[in-house]
């Protein structure tokens, strides 16, 4: 592997060659009963995909303790060192809540939302790309690698050239990066563009992310592009496409522990022993088209397409729930669920099990076990590692992945029975026949699916990202066509 997955030998306190810098810390906070605090690793897609990276290549990781307290600052949990950012809750309004989740997200999801557009909140974004990219270039080794990632740090890769000219940066967006008529929305459309240029390689889930980000380099700040480069003075900076992926080995051995099989049996003989069991797994978040899924199965039921014996297990784990478009969604869902359970329950049986609530990993894979149809139904999705997830956890090869084309992984699970989820006639028809899918034809879509999310999985990611960046020459002049 590359040199910046090497593992170093660095000692608490000493500069690392490797950071990453993200917008959450990848542990939780948890308090005992006397006030004691420790940390313990926490969910979720970037860091469910980071971990392992992180952990082979012995580096450092800085991001956002998760509440509004002092910073942490440096601390080792987990076998990872760490840096706490702080924020404060002016900050918390204004940056996380306000430009991060209220402007950002909404914008680069294809405006599902409406984004709103407030200069104190871009004002707060500033300050603290400005706090991380200082944090940065304070661990940093003379030469390391450093990554960025996401969206809530756009900034930070020309705030630490600008410091750091011996750094080797990389950045990649988890999330899609929106075509230039959306994009050209956001007052300080430059400085992003601009901020992101500060790293050497920039990465993106899909090609069409990385084709959208160039155009943007065109249109808004100007810049000459050739292929996937983009000409900044005497340097080149690369957009391409690295499609992340999850720890599938690691997931697959959760999977096939006994009490994962034990657990998955009792949840479907605490869900009544029914024929199906379909199983959504989301944040609660309105570009996971959850309102699009209950809509199609409330139809199904009504037509009585999916049989008596059938049954939605719908996980919907809190989510910035401040925020006012997560509030609205939320009333939605709940209501949506109590009119198919008021319609369609019987004593003790209800259609939908709905849980607004976060499961731990074990937890998980037995749901994916006990799931005979998994369905992912984004309007607009960087990647959807549940996807990815449920298939790796389905080791005897039998389950259906109903897939929104509008996920990144849509571009690379073959074997998914893909829905445009507006389209709810064509969303129920995928629904009941994933459902109604011969044992054959499940095995043969799933192996498909399979052999594709364990070949790519997320070292691989990493190694392809980490390589790509190690080769990037430190200027690259490119002949003027
Ligand atoms: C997505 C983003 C992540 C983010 C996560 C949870 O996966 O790509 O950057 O951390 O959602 O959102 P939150 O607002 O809780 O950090």
């Amino acid at each position: 592997m590359m040199s910046p997955m090497r593992k170093t030998a660095d000692a608490p306190g000493e500069r690392h060659r490797f950071v990453v810098v993200a917008s959450r810390l990848p542990v939780d906070r948890n308090e005992g009963p006397g006030g004691e605090a420790d940390w313990r690793p926490s969910p979720g897609g970037l860091v469910s995909a980071l971990e392992p990276v992180m952990r082979e290549a012995g580096g450092v990781w800085i991001g956002w303790s998760g509440d509004t307290g002092p910073a942490p600052g440096p601390f080792r949990a987990n076998g990872l060192d760490l840096v706490g950012m702080g924020l404060s809750a002016d900050q918390f309004r204004d940056y996380y809540e306000g430009i991060c989740n209220a402007t950002l997200w909404p914008l680069y999801h294809d405006v599902i939302a409406p984004p709103e557009f407030h200069r104190r909140w871009w004002d707060a974004y500033v300050t603290v790309n400005r706090s991380f990219a200082q944090a940065a270039v304070i661990q940093a080794a003379p030469g390391a690698t450093i990554w960025v990632h996401d969206y809530q740090l756009q900034l930070v890769p020309q705030m630490i050239r600008e410091q750091r000219g011996d750094v080797r940066i990389g950045f990649f967006n988890h999330i899609p990066f929106p075509g230039y008529e959306i994009f050209a929305q956001l007052p300080w459309r430059r400085q992003v563009v601009n901020g992101l240029l500060g790293a050497d390689l920039l990465g993106f889930q899909r090609r069409a992310d990385a084709t959208n980000f160039l155009r943007a380099c065109r249109r808004a700040a100007g810049l000459a592009t050739r292929g996937a480069a983009v000409r900044v003075g005497d340097r080149e900076v690369q957009a391409e496409a690295f499609p992340i992926s999850i720890d599938a080995e690691a997931l697959e051995q959760i999977a096939r522990r006994e009490s994962a099989g034990k657990r998955a049996a009792e949840i479907r003989m605490a869900l009544g022993e029914p024929d199906t069991v379909l199983l959504g797994i989301d944040r609660l978040d309105y570009t996971k088209g959850i309102p699009h899924r209950l809509h199609a199965y409330g139809e199904l039921l009504r037509e009585g397409r999916l049989g008596p014996r059938v049954v939605l297990v719908q996980v919907a784990s809190p989510s910035r729930e401040r925020v006012g478009a997560y509030r609205v969604l939320r009333d939605e869902v709940e209501l949506a669920v109590s009119r198919i359970n008021g319609e369609h329950a019987e004593v003790g049986s209800p259609p939908v099990h709905y849980l607004h609530q976060s499961y731990p990993r074990d937890e998980m894979a037995a749901l994916y076990l006990a799931a005979d149809v998994m369905l992912v139904t984004s309007l607009r999705d960087g990647m959807n590692l549940v996807a990815k997830e449920y298939v790796a956890c389905r080791y005897d090869e039998s389950g259906a992945l109903v897939l929104s084309e509008f996920t990144g992984a849509a571009d690379e699970l073959n074997g998914a029975f893909l829905v445009n989820p507006h389209d709810i006639e064509g969303l129920k028809d995928a629904i009941a026949r994933a459902a109604t899918i011969s044992p054959a034809d499940a095995r043969r879509r799933m192996r498909l699916m399979r052999r594709r999310v364990r070949e790519h999985d997320v070292a691989r990611w990493a190694a392809s990202f980490l390589g790509t960046l190690a080769r990037a020459p430190d200027s690259w002049p490119i002949p003027v066509p």
